[in-house]
């Protein structure tokens, strides 16, 4: 018996993230356990729960070799391996006050998503030659000051709505607008900077990205139909929204970003050979791009996506623009 899987799950017929978090719409009763156990588990994973890449999907050597090059991707997969494990941590809130069945499987599928991909960034690192017993104090040191001064902080605002407020359509609409909104277009970039120089990585962040996907559709479907059935609900939403944003603008994220992209902009150039005619996106080679058009590339990602899902939810996009 073949299994029926979704095409949004399907490693092959997926689309980009961008792509399907701008047009997918998504529902928790459709994405309950019963479609996450056949479309990701037997989907999307397939060949590829272990490492999140296949064989075919390999680690070169360069990689291994030091550098700023492989340095980028330490710091990469550090800061988002310990942000991964401590949305995880977040998401145990959101399946505790989960309303119904629906959105209770729906977060736990979300839960072990996010405990997966923590699980890949860092089994990658061991691919990258760090010491399996250094593990724990790579990932410590590289990313100490990033997770307290910008994984804590966003999780922390996620965590008052969910479990101090008990307001759980609050939290949904801050884990999907300020933390996955935010962060999906760094996921974006990251699998197209490491598609070439580092198969394994580009598929890594590709699986990411499909799982994201699904993570923004169905947050903000929990969001769009919630204000539909109680429109009274909306001030306390903007209200929620309006301090999520002024707490964004004060977290220094640009600094973290473009120490990464300095890294890599010199690994890059190191071994330009490899990706001489390589776009980053149609009729842009990777090779011609700057450290900060690759961050503002991001941000527009992220002020796009934020309008068509602002929309789909029937929330004025200005009260998340970051001026
Ligand atoms: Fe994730
Ligand atoms: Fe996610």
């Amino acid at each position: 018996m073949t299994t029926e899987i979704p095409v949004e799950t399907g490693w092959d017929t997926a689309p980009g993230l961008l792509d399907g978090a701008m047009n997918l719409n998504l529902t928790p009763e459709q994405c309950d356990l019963a479609y996450w156990l056949r479309g990701v588990a037997q989907g999307t994973l397939l060949g590829r729960v272990e490492t999140g890449h296949s064989a075919a999907e390999p680690t070169p050597d360069h990689m291994r070799e030091p550098g700023p090059l492989r340095d980028a991707l330490v710091m990469e997969l550090a800061c988002r391996s310990v942000a991964e494990t401590e949305a995880t941590k977040v998401l145990a809130h959101y399946v505790a006050a989960a309303p119904g069945a629906p959105e209770l499987e729906f977060f736990a599928t979300q839960l072990i998503d996010e405990a997966r991909h923590a699980m890949v960034f860092r089994k990658h690192l061991l691919e990258l030659a760090v010491p399996e017993a250094e593990l724990p104090a790579v990932i410590e040191r590289v990313s100490a000051d990033y997770t307290r001064e910008v994984v804590d902080p966003i999780l922390d605002f996620a965590l008052r709505a969910v479990r101090d407020e008990g307001d759980f359509i609050g939290g949904v609409a801050v884990f999907t607008i300020v933390i996955e909104g935010v962060l999906a277009p760094a996921a974006e970039l990251s699998e197209r900077k490491w598609n070439v120089l580092d198969p394994a990585a580009g598929a890594i962040a590709r699986g990411a990205s499909i799982d994201e996907i699904r993570h923004l559709s169905v947050g903000s479907t929990i969001v769009r139909d919630h204000l539909l059935k109680h429109p009274e609900y909306r001030p306390r939403l903007m209200d929620i929204l309006e301090r999520g944003r002024k707490l964004w603008e004060g977290i220094p994220d640009r600094r973290y970003v473009l120490e990464r992209e300095e890294l890599f902009q010199a690994g890059m150039r190191q071994h330009a050979a490899l990706i001489q005619e390589y776009e980053v996106f149609p009729g842009r080679r990777l090779l011609d791009t700057t450290p900060e058009e690759r961050y503002a590339l991001a941000e527009r990602w992220t002020d796009q996506m934020a309008d068509s899902r602002f929309a789909y939810m029937g929330i004025d996009p200005a009260v998340m623009r970051i001026v």
